[in-house]
């Protein structure tokens, strides 16, 4: 099927690539000229494990092309996905001006019946409002004779249909995430809408997919869940997923708190509530919290949505605050380890706001340095993958680029981000750097003994 993705950022780029790998013929569309110079050779604008492989794999064999001709892309092709950000504006709410722009485009270049599909996370509603805004751009006159419109007359109603398909893909397992996803949502009023969606995932659903490299077998793995609904219900299904894991999340980082203050050990809690099926042990993992481009967008566009309609999020907001305060923990325990904290020498392991991401934003450890260097500490970071200081990193902060600097002369590690490369470090040697041997882990990765063997004042978050 022909295939135009509008928007080329961790969405859209990877839903491009993968439909490509399963035989579409895939146009990836953004308004960004050095980002898709980059993509034509490419060269990734992104982080994401597997992802350059697939995109030269599919350049190669036709199936993916990059270009900045959003109108051409939309006039050659059926399937429209609409993968363009809907970052948070100061309220917390959705900024859906890039939503908004691209529905005029595609209005403004309808030449024959297409799906329109939002895969960016946007705020309930907005598929009907996508809908009035593509009919809206159609009868302001688009120019084009799109068949229905014999007439010529430009206010004919416009030949698509609109389909909210949420994307539930993790930073660092995006590609995996799409080829087993835990169930494929389809909202749409549209019966042939939604029967055109099931003929383009096909291969996906039916585990009928070439071997990926780096990807697991798919093959005896089961059919994937559909879940077929309206176009709010879609919507509502991606914010009520993400703020449940949030939840869970800000959850069992209120049960640390109490486990290190009561002498429990979060670790044990964790294994005990998990092994039951109705709770699971995915998203218990407790530490300084959760950041990234989605869980605080998409939680803090949920709670706007429902004061629009009078309703107090009191649980959400709870995660929330609960998710706040875990940052702005460590910065306390900072202080209880060195007491003073203005001319200490602090070491940061792990920017990203995740493993396997070069994804820095709403990153907790952005949060926990900057505080740190507002009351005067000397704070150093390193990270894997992340090479340039993010723009929201306190300038003074030392971008460090291999471990042994960070340890060098400090006072104090923080583990902030649980990437694997922490795990082999050889901490007797780096331990033996340190003017002082505290370690505080914020994300309970390493093994506390083992620190403590080699000499290290560790300290965890609820063990
Ligand atoms: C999330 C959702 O998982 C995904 O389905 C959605 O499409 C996009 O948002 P992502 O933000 O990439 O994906 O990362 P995820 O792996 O979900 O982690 C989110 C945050 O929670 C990270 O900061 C992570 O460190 C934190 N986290 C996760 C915890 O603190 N504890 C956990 O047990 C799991």
């Amino acid at each position: 099927m022909k295939v135009c993705v509008i928007g080329t950022g961790y969405v859209g780029l990877v839903t491009g690539v993968c439909l490509g790998e399963i035989g579409h013929n895939v146009i990836c569309v953004d308004n960004d000229e050095k980002k898709i110079k980059m993509l034509k050779n490419s060269i990734m604008p992104i982080y994401e494990p597997g992802l350059e492989n697939l995109v030269k794999k599919n350049t190669q064999s036709g199936n993916l092309s990059f270009t900045t001709q959003i109108g051409n892309a939309i006039l050659s092709q059926d399937i429209i996905f609409i993968c363009v950000g809907t970052p948070p504006l100061p309220d917390g709410s959705a900024d859906l001006r890039f939503v908004e722009e691209v529905a005029k485009e595609i209005g403004r270049n309808l030449n024959s019946y297409k799906i329109i599909i939002n895969k960016s996370t946007v705020p309930i509603g907005s598929g009907d409002w996508v809908s009035m805004i593509i009919n809206d751009s159609v009868a302001t006159g688009n120019g084009i004779d799109n068949g229905a419109n014999h007439s010529g007359n430009k206010n004919a109603a416009a030949i698509f249909d609109v389909v909210s398909n949420p994307e539930f893909l993790r930073e660092g397992t995006a590609i995996y995430d799409t080829f087993f996803p835990d169930r494929i949502v389809l909202g749409s009023a549209s019966q042939k809408a939604i029967d055109l969606m099931i003929k383009l995932y096909e291969k996906v659903i039916n585990r009928r997919f070439e071997q990926i490299d780096s990807l697991p077998d798919s093959k005896g793995t089961k059919n994937i869940p559909l879940v077929k609904t309206d176009l709010v219900s879609a919507e509502m299904i991606k914010y009520a997923a993400n703020s449940f894991l949030a939840t869970k999340i800000s959850y069992i980082n209120e049960i640390a708190n109490i486990c290190e203050k009561a002498g429990a050990d979060i670790l044990k809690v964790a294994k005990g509530i998990g092994l039951d099926s109705r709770i699971g042990a995915r998203f218990l993992n407790a530490g300084i919290g959760w950041g990234g481009s989605c869980f605080p967008k998409d939680v803090s566009a949920l709670t706007k949505i429902a004061a629009e309609y009078g309703i107090t999020t009191q649980l959400l907001n709870s995660a929330i605050n609960v998710n706040n305060q875990q940052r702005l923990k460590m910065v306390q325990k900072a202080q209880e380890t060195l007491k003073i904290i203005k001319g200490k020498t602090i070491g940061v392991l792990g920017i990203s706001f995740k493993p396997n991401t070069d994804d820095t934003r709403d990153a907790p450890a952005i949060t926990i340095m900057n505080n740190l260097a507002n009351l005067g500490a000397k704070v150093k970071a390193y990270d894997p993958i992340v090479k340039e200081s993010p723009e929201s990193l306190n300038q003074k902060v030392i971008l460090c680029f291999d471990t042994e600097e960070i340890f060098s002369g400090s006072d104090l590690i923080i583990l902030a981000t649980e990437w694997e490369e922490f795990i082999g470090l050889d901490y007797e040697k780096l331990g033996a750097l340190m003017r002082d041997k505290n370690f505080i882990d914020g994300r309970n990765f390493l093994s506390k003994e083992k620190m403590q063997s080699l000499g290290f004042k560790y300290s965890g978050i609820g063990i």
